[in-house]
């Protein structure tokens, strides 16, 4: 056992203010004196009005509701930029490192970010954007994505970013969702010397949306697009004409900041909801819990702004805080395996946060191209998105880390706004694979099928027992979905949809998914969406799509398919399938495996079995294994699924 623990280092125990007893006396008293805690934790923002009450929140039918620092009055933007201005304007807010290594990397103080985020918000003005208004962002990593989302922060508008790898199909519908009237994008994105075209993607897009007037476009590649009169605004034209000064609005703590959409056991993405006040200051103490920053550290947060980990660990925690954050355009394996390393030593890393599915690949091409490069800057390593496995931890750990660089594994999702289980450097003992103890406020618990609290060392259904600053507030135009979604099915409880194992020491190892969502390479992806697209195809009559087991991913995409009577399986069509889910979603939807059915396992009313699909998919095809099919419509149906099995 012993050698799964491995305890706070001493240099770290001296070096943080945190230790072991003040994160377990910090998290008694957030739980036992809830107001008097989160007051004094909002004096970390700068208020116009500081709120006089904290939590006035409810998970129960009767008054539901999230609230958090009701009447406070405060802008997201200005406590990212302004009020470090009068100390720190000349300190490297984003340090932008390009896709391709010759390139020179762009670097921007806080003065600069504040000129650049104050034109942006200017020209989003002049394109008619007003407070609530809808803005959706499609870029590729560059640093106007972040001047973008901070520039509609600014003026009250409600930015959704759109991952730049989703399809138009998958953009229009979020265009559409949220009644977007402005897009922001690229001319072209850049990922491992690919370009990625987001201008034509958005053309192709606006065919299927008629909310939006303009669309605001960078010049990133200076790569040839086309531009339509009166819609279309290049950015660097519209910044050369208006004032380097731009008032921040004055928002209420409840007002919306941002839309993301994310995937649930439905096909329709949901448009998770978070506010201002309580949105940023759980993004801005987690940030600094998990990542013990200190004045002159390069932080650096490998992921794309394009998910909640961009939002929260790119942008807004870290300027909140006054960083210096990395921004990096790429792939963390292009042009080699070493670039993810050669980009922290480039620029002085002290934190590297990447996803396991990450570490995993780059672990199979051996250590050398961690070992050639200078790691001394580093301090800390951090992974999310996925639960991850104790072998990939200790390579981390050992091998990129040597040794002395604490894994913080945070546990959390888009729905949390930030980190919810996380280790705290110095202050908290780790074990592989384990995102170890809960961040104040936070009150998990393990409850069994029946809603039933199970104590001590157990495993269960995770759910959070109260409200905490940074919880979404409401999918986007349908709040009773927000309801029944999530406090539903454990009445009085958010429920997150994992499962959890907590051992004898209090630490959370979780589980994975329990619903209908898989995880590909920390990317959530709803099987209902795969679903949806493989019917819209000609030749489908019914789809089931269930996750399967991935070496490099985490979870795979296994795709059951029946065709239409008159179509017959080949491998020509099954490619044309998988080319058909990547153009309906994106490439990161493309299924692994299509094996076509003549039938799927459905009880007598009719519903899918997903638990064979899912056995079968993982290769475990013995009766035991398959567990009872008589209740099935027609049984025979698995001796075909199992003897036709791909992989
Ligand atoms: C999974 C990403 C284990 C989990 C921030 C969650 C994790 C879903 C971890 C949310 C982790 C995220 N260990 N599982 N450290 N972090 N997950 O919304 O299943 O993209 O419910 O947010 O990812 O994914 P999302």
């Amino acid at each position: 056992m012993s050698e799964n623990l491995f305890p706070v280092p001493a240099e770290w125990s001296s070096g943080t203010s945190m230790t072991k007893n003040r994160r377990a006396a910090d998290h008694a008293r957030s739980l036992d004196d809830g107001e008097g805690y989160w007051l004094e934790q909002a004096r970390r923002l700068d208020w116009v009005t500081p709120p006089s009450r904290a939590n006035e929140s409810s998970f129960a039918e009767g008054d539901f509701g999230i609230k958090w620092f009701a009447d406070g009055v405060l802008n997201v933007s200005a406590n990212c930029i302004d009020r470090h201005l009068a100390t720190r304007a000349d300190d490297v807010a984003i340090i932008w490192e390009p896709d391709d290594p010759s390139e020179t990397p762009r670097i921007f103080t806080y003065r600069e970010l504040h000129e650049n985020v104050c034109r942006f918000a200017n020209v989003l003005k002049g394109a008619g954007a007003k407070k609530g208004d809808r803005v959706t962002v499609y870029m590729p990593m560059i640093p106007e994505a972040a001047f973008a989302l901070l520039a509609c922060a600014r003026i009250g508008a409600i930015h959704s970013v759109v991952f730049g790898g989703f399809s138009p199909e998958a953009l229009a519908g979020r265009i559409t969702d949220c009644d977007s009237n402005i897009v922001i994008t690229a001319d072209e994105g850049r990922r491992g010397g690919k370009k990625v075209p987001l201008k034509t993607n958005v053309d192709e897009a606006l065919k299927h949306c008629n909310s939006v007037r303009k669309v605001i476009v960078v010049k990133a590649t200076g790569g040839a697009i086309a531009m339509e009169p009166g819609r279309d605004l290049w950015l660097d034209e519209e910044t050369a004409k208006v004032s380097s000064e731009c008032p921040a609005e004055p928002m209420s703590a409840e007002d919306p900041l941002f839309i993301l959409y994310t995937s649930g056991s439905t096909g329709k993405p949901k448009g998770v909801l978070h506010t201002t006040g309580g949105y940023l200051l759980w993004a801005s103490l987690t940030h600094e819990l998990c990542f013990d920053y200190r004045p002159g550290d390069v932080y650096w947060c490998a992921a794309d702004i394009g998910w909640v980990t961009g939002h929260s660990y790119i942008v807004y925690g870290p300027l909140a805080n006054g960083a210096t954050t990395l921004m990096y355009e790429g792939l963390p394996n292009w042009p080699t395996p070493s670039r993810i390393w050669q980009v922290a030593e480039r620029h002085k890393a002290h934190t590297v946060f990447t996803a396991p599915t990450v570490l995993r690949a780059l672990m199979k091409e051996g250590d050398d191209f961690v070992t050639s490069v200078d790691r001394s800057s580093i301090r800390l390593l951090g992974t999310v998105g996925e639960p991850i496995n104790p072998e990939a931890w200790r390579w981390y750990h050992s091998v990129v880390g040597e040794g002395r660089c604490p894994i913080i594994d945070t546990w959390w999702q888009t729905e949390t706004g930030a980190a919810m289980i996380a280790p705290m450097p110095g202050a908290t003992d780790l074990k592989p694979g384990s995102a170890t103890l809960p961040m104040p406020g936070v009150e998990p618990q393990i409850v069994d099928g029946d809603g039933k609290i199970l104590d001590g060392a157990c495993e269960g259904n995770l759910v959070i027992a109260r409200s905490w600053p940074g919880q979404m507030r409401t999918v986007y135009g349908d709040h009773d979905r927000f309801f029944q979604t999530y406090f539903s099915t454990f009445p009085g409880k958010y429920t997150t949809g994992d499962g959890a194992r907590r051992d004898a020491d209090g630490y959370y190892w979780i589980t994975g998914r329990v619903d209908d969502v898989i995880n590909v390479s920390g990317h959530r992806m709803g099987t209902a969406e795969v679903e949806s697209a493989l019917v819209l195809h000609e030749t489908v009559a019914e789809a089931a799509v269930v996750g399967m087991p991935h070496d490099i991913k985490g979870q795979g995409i296994y795709a059951y398919v029946t065709l239409n009577a008159n179509e017959e399986p080949s491998e020509e069509l099954r490619k044309a399938l998988i080319k058909w889910v990547r153009t309906e979603i994106g490439p990161i939807a493309t299924p692994d495996v299509v094996q076509f059915a003549p039938g799927l396992p459905k009880t007598r009313s009719g519903k899918i079995m997903r638990r064979i699909l899912r056995k079968i998919a993982e290769g475990e095809v013995s009766p035991q294994a398959l567990g009872d099919t008589s209740t099935l419509a027609d049984p025979s149906v698995v001796d075909n699924l199992v003897a036709n099995r791909v992989g």
